[in-house]
């Protein structure tokens, strides 16, 4: 591909890493994360190298599904802490060179938010078609065959007894669905963007934007797929207006607001249209991004695909192993060795890369006794809490925190591997910094290169420099032809030399070819 030595905008060219609020830190000893426990550690993000953190969801919840549920779009929840507590997170965010996303969550308010406590009231409220309503079928039953999330084939409707009708909820029954055909939806989501930005906040990651536009027929969803959730499913061409919009507020702002968009489509490989020139800056495509399994032809596929489909329409790709909904990519491919090369991917494609905070200690996901389970998703594991120090309370000093430690909470501390200089702590320091010292990796091209099968090998390369990068999946060492020196590797082995063409097992290199 040809070189790209255009100026680009910090969302191409930085990196991003998501905290997950509850987990993070703890600033009041109450066990669950908050944003002062944030700010405490905002050196810990800062010095590992990222441009900006993207905050789950923060507002006033019931916390039916941990902030999915938003009961009021621009405050502070009290457990996490006020907004005046917010803006100093943010001021200093800044002064440390770090931008700062919310989460918003369009779709879908909490059942507890003024709006749908009002739409519910009465057929007549004027709040009532902020949400989707419809009458009972002659049989009584929901007036389609829509699944919700969470909680097999349960229906994507519920009885609102006092007014006979049904509302539509994509998730839990405590999560009912705006209707963004209303135009006084879209206007007052519009003020929520904009009481943020107003407020300094550098963008938002938008939650299942692609549930927004809605058939507003609500047909049956055909039967190969019904009983799927409907979220997985919708995709209707309305929604990229609604995504030119607010695009086009975003970007009357200036210093570079950016929208990421959370995309979730079981059959589809749509995703690179939501970020179209006009539309959002940036996409997750889910669940394939999390879902590539540890094996080379799987990863070149996907790399060749991703390139190819998002230069098509003009999109800039995003890079993810790790998230809040998924087990954790170190849990997944089954050994820190692979998380490690896995790193190197993430930090090395050509794309914005996203990380899940605690993958740089190699975090695993925790193991949850029923008794202590909480999401009615099944997602505990991966938001297992942040180990900080050694024994005995990790840095969370205290109660107890809301969910188990993940493995080896000890020795994965912050504070543990910090002190080791071969830890993966290390290695993601090493990787941020040299993509930040090396163009090529941030805005070159990518090729792949023809490499043994166990290998995927590419090329990045820009006017200034020559990167060629190996990934070996085999557990054992594997020959594969390349010239140059090593400028990192994941196990750390002989940077700084030349590269022999000898892989290590699970060793991902990062060379500079002469
Ligand atoms: C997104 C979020 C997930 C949440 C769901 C409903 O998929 O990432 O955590 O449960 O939307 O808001």
């Amino acid at each position: 591909m040809a070189n790209d030595t255009a100026r680009r905008p910090w969302w191409q060219t930085g990196v991003v890493y998501q905290i997950y609020p509850r987990s993070f830190a703890d600033g009041d000893g109450d066990g669950v994360g908050d944003l002062e426990g944030i700010r405490r550690r905002l050196d810990h993000v800062a010095r590992l190298g990222v441009d900006a953190i993207w905050l789950s969801p923060i507002f006033p919840s019931p916390m039916a599904d941990f902030g999915y549920d938003v009961a009021d779009y621009c405050d502070v929840a009290p457990l996490f802490g006020t907004l005046a507590a917010f803006d100093r997170l943010v001021a200093e965010a800044h002064a440390s060179g770090l931008r700062v996303l919310l989460d918003f969550v369009p779709n879908h308010t909490s059942d507890q938010h003024p709006w749908f406590r009002a739409a519910r009231r009465a057929r007549t409220d004027p709040k009532r078609d902020w949400y989707v309503w419809r009458d009972p079928r002659p049989d009584g039953g929901p007036p389609n065959n829509w699944v919700a999330a969470f909680g097999s084939g349960v229906p994507a409707w519920t009885l609102d007894e006092q007014t006979g009708q049904y509302y539509l909820h994509s998730f839990l029954p405590g999560q009912p669905d705006l209707d963004w055909r209303n135009p006084a939806v879209v206007a007052a989501m519009h003020d929520v963007l904009r009481f943020w930005l107003d407020r300094g906040v550098d963008g938002f990651r938008i939650d299942v934007v692609h549930a927004l536009g809605k058939d507003p027929l609500l047909p049956d969803d055909p039967p190969p797929v019904a009983g799927l959730p409907h979220a997985c499913l919708n995709e209707h061409p309305s929604t990229h207006d609604l995504l030119r919009a607010l695009r086009r507020l975003a970007d009357g702002y200036a210093g570079g607001r950016v929208l990421l968009g959370e995309v979730f489509l079981l059959f589809s490989d749509t995703h690179p249209t939501y970020a179209r020139p006009d539309e959002l800056h940036l996409v997750f495509e889910l669940p394939a991004a999390v879902t590539v399994p540890w094996e080379a032809p799987a990863w070149r596929q996907r790399i060749a695909s991703v390139t190819e489909r998002f230069a098509a329409v003009g999109a800039w790709p995003t890079w993810v192993l790790s998230n809040h909904d998924m087990p954790r990519h170190r849990s997944r491919f089954g050994s820190e060795a692979r998380a490690r090369a896995a790193a190197v991917l993430a930090l090395t494609l050509r794309g914005t890369p996203v990380l899940y905070a605690g993958e740089e200690l190699g975090l695993e996901d925790a193991v949850v006794p029923r008794e202590r389970t909480v999401d009615p998703g099944g997602r505990d594991g991966c938001r297992a809490p942040i180990p900080w120090t050694p024994a005995p309370d990790h840095g969370w000093p205290g109660v107890e925190p809301w969910l188990p430690w993940p493995p080896d909470p000890g020795d994965r501390s912050v504070a543990t591997l910090e002190a080791d200089p071969r830890s993966i702590l290390h290695l993601y320091r090493r990787l941020l910094a040299l993509r930040r010292r090396r163009a090529a990796l941030h805005r070159g091209g990518l090729t792949l290169r023809p490499s043994p099968d166990r290998v995927v090998a590419y090329d990045r390369d820009d006017g200034a420099s020559r990167i060629t990068v190996l990934v070996n999946f085999a557990d054992e060492p594997t020959d594969c032809e390349a010239s140059g020196r090593i400028l990192v590797a994941s196990d750390g082995a002989d940077e700084g030399r030349a590269y022999t063409g000898r892989l290590g097992p699970a060793q991902a290199i990062v060379i500079e070819r002469e």
